[in-house]
């Protein structure tokens, strides 16, 4: 969470060179926004914050160094005093900073003479600083603080002369123009300007001025710096005829199943090591975390094996079962999410063979995982997660049916889930419909078993992010033990009843909160007595989870429209979340 993005050298649009790469990272924090710039006429910083989304486009006067921030808030509320960067007291030193400073009300006890202005952890840092830089370096003062620092952090400071930047969890890459240099959160954000990348890693210290050095921030000892050429392309989403990147994304989905389908080398890779492990656990957060919990059903439904699921910031306290023979498959769109980043960190100094299922080409994870499984779904902007989900489930199904020596029913099944949900993106009109009958409820409950009880808690987050609708996610059958305590007259119930074996007890759930005057809205192949509503999916065998998934992505794009809300960022959440 927060986005960095930093510029020194030759070229005299610094600032605005850092405003373009902060729209290129606002996704992962759009609480508020700033930049520092230093005037070529030498006077100082200067420094334009502001609260809410970067604007389309912000003119900056020459400078030729630069840093700014996006800021999702942690500590301290959304502010313009509280957005980054700050300054120091005697104003001669910038900071920008992603992660939480864990002991800062320790760290604070030292600051005796400096006035605060803001409330937050980051803040304290630029005055430790400050009061080092008197009698040291620069590099000394920034490196002095950091290794003092406790908790996932990565900062970027600035005198006005050169940058020094260190990480520790939060993800940082420097970047080499013609013109000088270039470091962000996200190395997207600098293909514009150059391929030439150096990823920095844990504990790296960097000073950037006319030239780039590299040193162990815990002992300033110098290190080889070595710049690699990328073969990657940038990607910039762009809406095109749609009004919202969610509805753009959910558009995409046949496309991007039938993509999933095309090239199975990674597929089959990651089959063989199913095989060969002791023990295969799946993680991730979030959607992706349901994705997981759908993948250990599926697997125990068509593959006859036991794989498990964590919630990826559950996984440290549980993970002492692992060995070197385990496999653990890491689910994570960003490949950046810190809750999944430290558990797989963990994992490989046990020896654990990591596979990372992600969206990003060069994320943490994608780098640290021994085999790599990219989903190719192309650029995610919405901040609610849809067609990565899509591909997630699609791939996570297909090693199912590869380990029980049926992939090429797995293919078919694949196949004809992204055909119907062609024909769900036709029918739309009937959710929007649906949408406009709940839009104003307090509260809706989201049921299914089997295969669609992870469905049921992702149609439910998809609602909540959404919409701000109160939605829950339950296992049908486990309504009755308490829950059901809460349905109400008119109050929404959304069962998922595919074409299975768990057909005949939703339908009784359904019964069960119809008779307690719920507004009872069935997805599946078949209407029945109980519905209010009803939305017809053909099955497609398991994979009819895909189409399902398909139909509350629509229900909450659309419920967020009614209520005149962004669905492309919903307020409190950011895109990327690295910290925990
Ligand atoms: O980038 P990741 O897939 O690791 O993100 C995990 C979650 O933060 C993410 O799925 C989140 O729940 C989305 N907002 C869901 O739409």
């Amino acid at each position: 969470m927060c986005g960095i993005f930093g510029y020194i050298g030759q070229a005299n649009d610094a600032a605005q060179k850092v405003f373009n790469g902060l729209l290129d990272i606002e996704y992962r924090g759009y609480d508020s926004w700033g930049v520092a710039y230093w005037k070529m006429d030498n006077v100082g910083w200067k420094i334009e914050k502001r609260v809410g989304f970067l604007p389309s486009s912000f003119k900056f006067p020459a400078s030729n160094i630069s840093i700014g921030h996006t800021r999702w808030a942690t500590h301290g509320g959304v502010t313009v005093t509280n957005a980054h960067p700050h300054l120091s007291c005697d104003g001669k030193l910038a900071l920008v900073h992603n992660g939480i400073v864990e002991n800062y009300l320790e760290l604070k006890k030292e600051l005796k003479s400096h006035k605060l202005k803001s409330e937050t952890d980051t803040e304290i840092i630029i005055h430790l600083i400050e009061d080092r830089f008197k009698n040291n370096s620069l590099k000394h003062a920034v490196a002095e603080i950091f290794n003092k620092m406790a908790g996932l952090s990565a900062i970027v400071v600035s005198d006005g002369r050169e940058i020094v930047a260190c990480k520790r969890g939060s993800p940082l890459v420097l970047g080499k123009t013609k013109s000088g240099f270039v470091i962000a959160s996200d190395p997207n954000a600098i293909l514009p300007l150059t391929n030439k990348l150096i990823f920095l890693e844990d504990g790296q210290l960097v000073v950037l001025n006319k030239e780039l050095k590299l040193y162990e921030v815990k002992d300033l000892n110098e290190i080889q710096a070595e710049f690699t050429n990328i073969d990657w392309k940038y990607t910039q989403g762009t809406k095109g005829q749609f009004p919202h990147f969610m509805l753009k994304e959910i558009y995409e989905q046949p496309q991007v199943l039938y993509n999933q389908i095309q090239s199975l080398d990674s597929v089959e890779k990651i089959i063989k090591e199913l095989k060969n492990a002791f023990g295969t656990y799946f993680l991730g957060c979030g959607s992706a975390s349901y994705t997981c919990f759908l993948g250990e059903y599926a697997f125990s439904k068509i593959a006859k094996k036991h794989v498990n699921f964590s919630i990826g910031s559950e996984f440290n306290y549980t993970e002492d079962f692992l060995t070197d023979k385990s496999l653990l498959i890491a689910v994570s769109q960003s490949g950046e999410t810190i809750d999944v980043v430290e558990p797989v960190n963990l994992a490989k100094k046990k020896g654990t063979k990591v596979v990372a299922l992600t969206n990003t080409l060069g994320s943490t994870l994608y780098r640290m995982a021994d085999i790599k499984h990219l989903l190719n779904a192309g650029p995610e902007k919405a901040v609610a997660s849809t067609k990565a989900v899509i591909a997630m489930v699609a791939n996570l199904l297909l090693y199912a049916y590869g380990f029980a020596g049926k992939l090429e029913e797995g293919i078919k099944v694949i196949e004809n889930s992204a055909k119907e949900i062609e024909e769900i993106i036709k029918k739309q009109g009937e959710i929007k419909k649906l949408a406009d009958k709940i839009y104003q409820a307090q509260h809706t409950f989201v049921l299914g078993r089997g295969l669609s009880y992870p469905v049921a808690l992702e149609a439910a987050l998809k609602i909540k992010e959404t919409s701000y609708i109160h939605a829950e996610g339950f296992a049908s059958g486990e309504l009755k033990h308490g829950c059901i305590a809460l349905i109400d007259k008119g109050t929404p119930v959304i069962l998922f009843v595919p074409e299975d074996e768990t057909r005949p007890a939703v339908l009784a759930n359904a019964m069960e909160v119809k008779a307690r005057g719920a507004y009872v809205v069935g997805v599946g192949v078949e209407k029945a007595p109980s519905f209010d509503y009803f939305f017809k999916v053909k099955d497609v065998g398991a994979s009819s989870v895909l189409p399902h998934i398909v139909f509350a992505q629509l229900l909450g794009y659309f419920l967020a429209v009614k209520k005149r809300l962004n669905p492309d960022k919903p307020r409190n959440l950011a895109k990327s979340v690295t910290v925990k």
